[in-house]
C-alpha cells in the first residue's frame, strides 16, 4: 500500500493531477482547432464585424419584459421544429398506420414520450405567446405607421399559428381528432358561395378519411413551415429595419 499524503494515496493525487491535465490540454486543442477553423472562415468572410454590431446592438431603454413574447414564440417555434422533424422519423400518415405509429412513439421509442409531449407543449405555449404578443403590440400602439404592413404580416402569422394547430391535431388519428377535424372541417361549409368548396378541399373527398390526412400532414410539416418561414423572415427584417416603436 503506497504512503498516505494527507489523507489522500499517491496514486489517487496522481490519478487526478493526469486527469487534470488531461482536461486542460483537450480544452486547448479544441480551442487551438476552433481558432484555426474559425479564423480561416473569418478571413475569407469577415463575419466577427457582423457578429459584433449585431452583439452590441443596444437594447433602448423603453424595452421591458411584455417585449419578450415575439422573442419567446419564436424560440417555441424553433422547439416545434426541432421535436417535429424528430417526430417524423417514426410517424407514418397512413390512415392504417398513423395510430399505430403514435403509440409506438409514445411506448416504445427511446424518448419518444418526452419528444411528444414538448412537442405538444411547445404548441400550447405558442398559442398563448403569439396572443400575448399581439396584445403588447396592441397596446403600445406599435400597429401605427409606419408598422402596418408588419402588423398585416403579424395577423398572416397569427392564421399560419393556429393553421399548425388544427392540421396538427388530426395526425394521431385516435376518435379526438377524427371528430375534432370532422366538426372543424364543417364549419367551412358555412361560408356563401365558397362554403361547400373549401369543406371538400380541407377533406380531400365528401368525408374525412385517409386523404384529409395525408392533406393535412403535408400541410402540416411542408407547407405551412415554408409559408411560415417567408413571413417570418419578413416580419424579423421589418423590424431590423424599422427599430422596436416606443409606446404610444
Ligand atoms: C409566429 C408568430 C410571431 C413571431 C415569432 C413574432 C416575433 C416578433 C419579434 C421577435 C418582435 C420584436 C420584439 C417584440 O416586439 O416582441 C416582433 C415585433 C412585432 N410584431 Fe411580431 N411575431 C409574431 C406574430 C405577430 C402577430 C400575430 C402580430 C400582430 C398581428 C405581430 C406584430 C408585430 C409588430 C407590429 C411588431 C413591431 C413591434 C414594435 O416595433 O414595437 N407579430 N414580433
Amino acid at each position: 500500500m503506497p504512503e498516505e499524503v494527507n489523507g489522500k494515496t499517491p496514486r489517487r493525487k496522481e490519478n487526478s493531477i493526469t486527469a487534470q491535465l488531461r482536461g486542460i490540454w483537450r480544452r486547448i486543442s479544441l480551442e487551438a482547432v476552433g481558432a484555426v477553423v474559425y479564423g480561416g472562415v473569418d478571413r475569407r468572410l469577415e463575419l466577427s464585424d457582423a457578429i459584433e454590431h449585431a452583439l452590441k446592438h443596444k437594447v433602448p431603454r423603453h424595452v421591458n419584459w411584455t417585449y419578450c413574447f415575439g422573442g419567446i414564440t419564436f424560440f417555441l417555434f424553433l422547439v416545434l421544429a426541432a421535436t417535429g422533424i424528430l417526430l417524423t422519423l417514426y410517424y407514418r400518415p397512413s390512415s392504417s398506420d398513423a395510430y399505430e405509429s403514435v403509440k409506438y412513439i409514445m411506448n416504445d421509442v427511446r424518448f419518444g414520450w418526452l419528444i411528444r409531449s414538448i412537442h405538444h407543449w411547445a404548441a400550447n405555449l405558442m398559442a398563448f405567446t403569439v396572443l400575448a404578443h399581439m396584445v403588447r403590440v396592441y397596446f403600445h400602439g406599435a400597429y401605427k405607421h409606419p408598422r402596418e404592413l408588419n402588423w398585416i404580416a403579424g395577423v398572416f402569422l397569427l392564421a399560419l399559428t393556429l393553421a399548425f394547430g388544427f392540421t396538427g391535431y388530426l395526425l394521431p388519428w385516435d376518435q379526438k381528432a377524427y371528430w375534432g377535424t370532422t366538426v372543424g372541417t364543417r364549419m367551412p361549409a358555412a361560408m356563401p358561395f365558397i362554403g361547400d368548396f373549401m369543406k371538400l378541399f380541407l377533406r380531400g373527398g365528401d368525408e374525412v378519411t385517409g386523404r384529409t390526412l395525408s392533406r393535412f400532414y403535408s400541410l402540416h410539416v411542408v407547407i405551412l413551415p415554408m409559408v411560415t418561414t417567408f413571413f417570418l423572415a419578413a416580419h424579423f427584417a421589418m423590424i431590423r429595419r424599422q427599430g422596436i416603436s416606443k409606446p404610444m
